[in-house]
């Protein structure tokens, strides 16, 4: 039998990544103590006011077909969101609304990109954006981001991998899995590119309320000589602690929205209206759960940068914002997916490689913040544990 050859482009870059959580699930099936620092999920349940939105908006019926931009209570909740936040006006035209931020990047980089054009991306990279490029034909053209540069993207790195083909840059703001968060001079920077080369700029902020203190969040919508060309796309999945819902959408220019509708329609015919309704309610107030999980996650960053800074040749990257933290482990001369791998077995510790989200982390780890903090103050001695096994044995 045939298949398209979006499969072909897309096979193996699912699951191989995610290995180590694969078999860290598997050894705790199987009855063993596992201290899971893979993914990265909030840390507390979706606020009850939420989930009691969602279930009365259920029993009053909110369960028929929607439309393909977005119920219109949560397209007018998501415009006045984002003139606040922004300080310039958003209209429901500048709003779509699909289900989660992956969904919508999937969307978006389908009705901008295709076979023979190029997405530059920062490497490393969120796991799934190599095949969300692919997945439309065209090529990632990865931006090295370097941890000297607090893993922020280069506009010179940048303006060195534009080529003719160039169609969008792609960006994450606050940044998995680095913590990243771009400044307002450098989206300034990326933008200057974007508008001599007439690129895209799609900007991944799905953590934007996930800022740790004292460090301040630059969309590419806050530019308004950006507008005609960025598009931001977001969810409540972060915010919210509400991944199950699905919930997502982008902001673009009007222009842009009615050119994507048909696409949008054409995939989903619509989101559900109980989750629209419950998500109009989530964006229209000050989030319950943010504040909690930056608290926390910030303090267990530091927690890690105490405990293995410096310890047994590691060094960690603090991040400014989001669920992780990444530590380097190059020292010990081994690749991330062998220590990752050597780690699990000998310590019951599961981290992600930092090869799973580009060559640029080759021989880091990447540590979930999501987990309680005696079990990742656990979780450090451990990792610092078998470091100092390996440096002595290649010693
Ligand atoms: C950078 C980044 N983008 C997108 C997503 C997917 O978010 P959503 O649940 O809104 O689809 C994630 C999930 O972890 C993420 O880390």
């Amino acid at each position: 039998m045939q298949y398209a050859s979006i499969l072909d482009r897309l096979s193996g870059l699912g699951g191989a990544k995610w290995e180590i959580h694969r078999r860290a699930r598997q050894m705790k099936s199987e009855g063993r103590a596992v201290i899971e620092l893979t993914i990265g999920e909030p840390d507390v349940p979706c606020p009850e006011s939420l989930m009691q939105r969602a279930a009365s908006a259920m029993f009053d019926g909110r369960i028929g077909y929607s439309n393909g931009q977005g119920e219109p209570g949560l397209t007018r909740a998501l415009a006045h969101r984002y003139s606040t936040r922004r300080g310039r006006h958003f209209g429901p035209e500048n709003i779509l609304c699909f289900p989660g931020t992956q969904t919508t990047l999937y969307a978006v980089l389908t009705g901008l990109c295709e076979a023979g054009t190029e997405v530059l991306v920062g490497d490393p990279m969120y796991a799934t954006y190599e095949g969300l490029i692919r997945a439309s034909g065209a090529r990632p053209v990865p931006v090295p981001l370097r941890p000297e540069r607090g893993f922020r993207l280069d506009p010179a790195d940048l303006a060195a991998a534009v080529t003719p083909q160039s169609r969008v840059i792609l960006l994450n703001t606050p940044h998995n899995p680095t913590g990243a968060v771009l400044s307002r001079a450098d989206i300034a920077a990326i933008g200057e590119i974007a508008r001599a080369h007439d690129l895209w700029i799609v900007s991944d902020e799905v953590y934007e309320d996930l800022v740790f203190p004292g460090v301040s969040f630059t969309s590419p919508l806050d530019l308004p000589d950006l507008a005609d060309r960025s598009v931001a796309c977001a969810s409540i999945s972060k915010s919210h602690a509400a991944p199950g819902f699905r919930s997502g959408w982008c902001v673009g220019s009007a222009e842009f929205c009615a050119r994507l509708l048909p696409l949008s329609e054409t995939m989903l015919f619509g989101n559900q209206p109980f989750i629209a309704d419950m998500t109009a309610q989530a964006v229209s107030a000050p989030s319950e759960v943010a504040p909690g999980m930056v608290a926390r996650f910030s303090a267990r960053a530091s927690l890690i940068h105490d405990r293995l800074h410096g310890n047994a040749g590691l060094r960690v990257h603090a991040p400014e914002a989001g669920m992780f933290a990444l530590v380097d482990i190059r020292e010990t001369g081994c690749s991330g997916a062998a220590f990752a791998a050597s780690l699990l077995e000998a310590e019951g510790v599961a981290t992600m490689p930092g090869e799973s989200f580009g060559t640029a982390l080759t021989g880091w780890l990447r540590l979930a913040l999501s987990q309680p903090d005696a079990l990742v103050a656990e979780g450090c001695t451990r990792i610092a544990r078998h470091a100092a096994t390996l440096r002595h044995r290649a010693a």
